[in-house]
């Protein structure tokens, strides 16, 4: 191959690799199988080795490169990267609107703001000369900073070199760093489980992972990042409004958060405000507030700043999502599969928009890890629908009388031995299905929506069950009666009637719930679907080799022999065997194999609030049968389904003409190929 030839190759190559990154990392649409994208990075790889005339610092192989720092240099901002004045309820930002139509020497006018969710991340400088990432710097006092290019080259949703038409000779670019939520906890577990310190919150695992000397260190650490703001350009013009601006960074390739939005008017704010409060459990990272921003850019210049924040915009606070609180004590529960669980019984504390009494402190290791004591001061944090967290001890504020926690050796509930497998953090009680706390959380699990979806049997409800010796397991919710029912405690004639006909009604099934139900270790939704449509049968399932269920999406070693296990087992074959002649059935799951992916070719995205499923699990259906799902609403969308306090997508959608259908259309779309939920 001639050099040319070469070079065109690897341009090419470049710029294939440059657009999957972008559709994938900045717009959300992955375009191409993972497969496919490797392939073209090995083959640009390979080339750039035999060729290294053709290697450049801004190419996608580039990402991770060079060796570890020694140390960090030191970055001047030429334009100071400033801070935000805060504002913590609507009279705050009446107060704020006054002094800016003071300064404008306007009465009442309704001004335009730019409205955007404030991140919890790192603010960070990017430098791009002729289009190419040459400088990331980190905000440090303001004034001075530090160089972490390295770092910050090996994130993804951060273009080396921007596309598009128009890019300025000289362009710095502001946002801020910040890690996913679920990335966050990911994270966190893989550290609780091979027995390191998991971070306090996202924001302090953006900044850790940053802070390293080592990419190859930030390179495996799921970080992302939105731009809110420009500081130097040269040779460049940029639109008069700031969203524009913002619009205008989008289509050189970097990211911007699509739940920004333009309004009119400080009441408007509040509304905006108001939406994303109530969103914001939902979205897929922490959020402290919201910033506005005046958005005219003229206006902005002429009200100008005060000391290091500017008069022209504001940041208005959300509820905490971290306060300090107490520990009352420590208690011990059992969970479904036996393991035990340390919970911390605390002092009610409003944190994350819920009074919080109780959090996780996941099994002893953590206890040890974290240094707690009964009696300590600890900051929990609550973020998302996740359960409320231990984050840290604070130790200046340990009373004299403080506690030691103990581990107890032996089952809290039904006295048996407790066992911990090698190299696992978690100690676990043997007693099985004799143990009544087992028991309970099996049956629980069992009538779960999720599962068999049993109406109005209860977590109260259960325990009396297993309480009274009326239910041992879950085939024994089959053999209740209207007079056993009526026997219990505030028990109705037709509350015990419309509790039979749930049970009835929970016999027709899918084989998917049916198996999640089950409760086998390790085995979650999304695994019992994939059992399901690969087996398409029980009778395959349980007849499969640990080989062939290792053939199965996502299943590793590990599930694939709890899975065994549990059909080895003769107590739970038992178990399956009276389910089954109690008339538990369920359809084909050929018919739902025959047409998988009737939604190929169809791009959707999903907005607002879901009650019958999570928005992960509606992508992961819609991924199912074929559709691609889009993270915001263009043109090119064939459907959004758009739920309770959809917002900024939802008014896109209308404008644009797109298919517009809510959470109940969904679920028979997906009914009518053959998902049944
Ligand atoms: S604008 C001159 N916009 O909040 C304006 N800041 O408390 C400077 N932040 O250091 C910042 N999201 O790290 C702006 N949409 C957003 C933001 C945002 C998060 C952070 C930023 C800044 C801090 C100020």
């Amino acid at each position: 191959m001639s050099s040319a030839d070469t070079l065109q190759e690897v341009e090419s190559l470049r710029e294939q690799l440059d657009a999957w990154n972008h559709q994938y990392y900045v717009l959300d649409q992955p375009s191409v199988p993972d497969a496919e994208y490797d392939r073209a990075m090995q083959r640009l790889l390979s080339l750039e080795e035999q060729h290294p005339e053709c290697q450049t610092n801004d190419s996608p192989s580039q990402r991770v490169g060079g060796q570890a720092l020694e140390q960090f240099t030191q970055v001047a901002h030429e334009v100071p990267m400033l801070s935000l004045e805060n504002a913590f309820d609507q009279s705050d930002m009446l107060a704020f609107n006054r002094r800016v139509l003071e300064r404008l020497e306007q009465s009442d006018i309704e001004l335009e703001f730019a409205c955007e969710p404030k991140l919890d991340g790192i603010a960070v400088s990017l430098l791009y000369n002729n289009g190419c990432l040459e400088r990331a710097a980190t905000r440090g006092d303001g004034a001075t900073g530090e160089d972490i290019t390295h770092n910050v080259r090996t994130i993804h949703a951060i273009p080396l070199r921007l596309r598009g038409d128009g890019v300025p000779a000289v362009l710095e670019v502001r946002g801020e760093i910040y890690m996913p939520r679920e990335g966050f906890e990911a994270l966190n577990r893989a550290a609780r489980e091979q027995g390191g310190r998991p971070f306090v919150n996202p924001r302090n695992a953006a900044a850790g992972s940053l802070r390293q000397l080592d990419p190859r260190v930030t390179a495996s650490r799921p970080l992302d990042m939105c731009c809110y703001s420009v500081g130097r350009v040269e040779g460049g013009e940029l639109p008069e409004r700031h969203a524009d601006v913002l619009e205008r960074l989008r289509s050189w390739g970097l990211k911007v958060n699509p739940e920004s939005v333009v309004v009119r008017g400080i009441g408007a704010c509040d509304d905006y405000y108001q939406q994303m409060a109530e969103r914001r459990d939902r979205l897929a990272y922490d959020i402290d507030g919201i910033v506005f921003k005046v958005n005219k850019l003229e206006l902005q210049a002429r009200l100008g700043f005060v000391s290091r924040a500017p008069r022209w915009a504001v940041a208005r606070k959300f509820p905490a999502q971290e306060e300090l609180t107490a520990v009352l004590d420590v208690e011990f529960q059992v969970g479904r599969t036996g393991a035990i669980t340390p919970v911390a019984r605390l002092e009610p504390v409003f944190v994350g928009g819920v009074t919080v009494s109780n959090a996780t402190l996941h099994n002893g290791d953590e206890i040890e890890r974290l240094g707690l004591c009964i009696g300590d001061t600890v900051i929990v944090r609550r973020a998302g629908d996740v359960i409320p967290q231990v984050a840290s001890v604070v130790l200046d504020r340990r009373p004299p009388n403080a506690r030691a926690v103990t581990f107890p050796i032996r089952c809290p509930v039904c006295d048996s031995k407790l066992e911990r497998e090698d190299g696992e953090a978690v100690w676990r009680c043997v007693g099985g299905l004799v143990c009544a706390a087992q028991q309970k959380a099996a049956i629980k699990h069992y009538v779960s929506r999720r599962a068999m979806d049993v109406d109005g049997l209860g977590d109260k409800l259960v325990e009396q069950l297993v309480d009274e010796g009326l239910v041992e397991n879950v085939a024994g919710l089959y053999t209740l009666s209207r007079e056993v029912l009526q026997g219990l405690e505030r028990m109705g004639e037709k509350s015990a009637d419309n509790i039979l006909q749930a049970v009835e009604a929970s016999k027709r099934t899918a084989l998917s719930r049916f198996i999640f139900a089950l409760g086998i270790r390790e085995v979650g939704e999304a695994t019992a679907r994939s059992l399901a449509l690969h087996f398409g049968s029980w009778e395959a399932l349980v007849s499969a080799s640990e080989d062939q269920l290792l053939d199965v999406d996502d299943v590793g070693p590990v599930v694939a022999d709890h899975v065994r296990q549990f059909f080895d087992s003769l107590s739970s074959m038992d178990v399956v065997a009276q389910l089954r002649s109690a008339g538990v059935s369920w359809p084909d799951v050929e018919k739902a194999r025959s047409s998988m992916q009737p939604l190929s070719g169809q791009t959707w995205v999903v907005t607002g609030k879901l009650e019958q499923l999570s928005r992960t699990e509606a992508k992961a259906h819609l991924l199912a049968i074929g559709a691609k799902v889009a993270g915001s609403v263009s043109a090119k969308t064939d459907c959004i389904v758009a739920g309770p306090g959809a917002g900024s997508k939802l008014i896109k959608a209308q404008e644009l003409g797109v298919k517009i259908i809510d959470e109940t259309a969904l679920l028979a779309v997906f009914a009518s190929h053959g998902i049944l939920l």
